[in-house]
């Protein structure tokens, strides 16, 4: 999933939203300063079928939803996605970055492939996303990318070499790309446990979005001081999703309630920026 909220930065009582999560349309709903939004102009996803039920179970909510095709993984959907909230919205205010894949535990595919396809969504398309919709964030802006606690456990577990540089502050962007595709490249070979990197395509995926949330924080920084964008990274705890099954301790309402926080900081605050938060707090990297 996918999450665009265009919206007034300083006047969050009228709002547009797009969205594709019931539960973080839901819950922004119930937040007193939002819930008289006015419209809700998106539901974006990959297919059409599950777009118009997400549509028509949140009409039933008295939201108006519309549904926007979004497909992370192909780059000219991301650019007509872009394209259209630039055309239509002039940009945007709030981008929750959400999409995610996982293998399951049980899954007998090889590992390199797992690290290849895990990476592509997580990771790279992300990073695609972001290169595209950063550009078009407006004045006051919120970007919420939803990692995981698998990133820092991953960390944790790579090389004291990698653990370095993934925790530095002089890390590029060009440099994170190069050890994403490192990692998949020893993964295919076999040989990722003597490059340094533990045995988790997903872990390492997040991880490598994580420091990817705080380069581009710090970006955002440099480049954009007067626009006081916050972006973080976040995990929404463990939730009751298609990916994570029915024993996960969180329903999907509460799941969403630190992307939701991230997401409507308000006007300007100046933390958290290039964090990892979680229970709406700002975790050790
Ligand atoms: N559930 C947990 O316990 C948990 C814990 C930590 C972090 N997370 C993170 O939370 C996020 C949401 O996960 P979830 O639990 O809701 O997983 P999920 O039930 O598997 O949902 C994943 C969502 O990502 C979308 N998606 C995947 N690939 C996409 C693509 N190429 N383009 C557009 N959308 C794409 C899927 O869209 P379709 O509907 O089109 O398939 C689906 O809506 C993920 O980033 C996940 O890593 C989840």
């Amino acid at each position: 999933m996918l999450i665009i909220i265009p919206l007034m930065p300083l006047q969050l009582t009228v709002m547009d939203m797009l969205f594709n999560c019931d539960s973080i349309t839901r819950h922004v709903k119930s937040i007193p300063t939002v819930k008289h939004a006015k419209s809700c102009t998106g539901d974006c996803g990959r297919d059409a079928g599950r777009g118009t039920a997400a549509v028509e179970s949140l009409n039933s909510e008295g939201l108006k939803p519309l549904f926007q095709q979004l497909d992370i993984n192909d780059p000219e959907s991301v650019r007509a996605a872009r394209d259209f909230f630039k055309e239509k919205y002039g940009g945007l205010d709030v981008l929750i970055n959400n999409a995610g894949i996982a293998f399951k535990n049980a899954d007998t595919t090889p590992f390199g492939t797992q690290a290849e396809v895990t990476l592509k969504t997580n990771f790279f398309a992300t990073r695609d996303m972001c290169n595209e919709f950063l550009p078009i964030i407006k004045p006051g802006g919120r970007v919420v990318n939803v990692s995981s606690v698998m990133s820092s456990i991953a960390l944790n577990r790579c090389s004291p070499e990698l653990q370095a540089r993934f925790r530095s502050n002089d890390i590029t962007e060009e440099e994170l790309v190069g050890l994403m595709e490192r990692f998949v490249q020893e993964a295919q070979a076999g040989a990722h446990s003597q490059g340094g990197w533990p045995d988790t395509a997903y872990g390492v995926s997040k991880t490598g979005l994580t420091v990817l949330s705080r380069i581009h924080a710090r970006k955002l920084r440099q480049e954009r001081p007067a626009d006081q964008i916050l972006l973080n990274a976040c995990c929404p705890g463990w939730v009751r999703t298609d990916m994570a099954g029915p024993n996960a301790t969180k329903s999907p309402d509460e799941g969403a309630i630190t992307p939701v926080y991230l997401a409507l900081l308000p006007a300007g605050a100046g933390e958290p920026h290039g964090q990892f938060v979680s229970d709406k707090k700002v975790q050790p990297w």
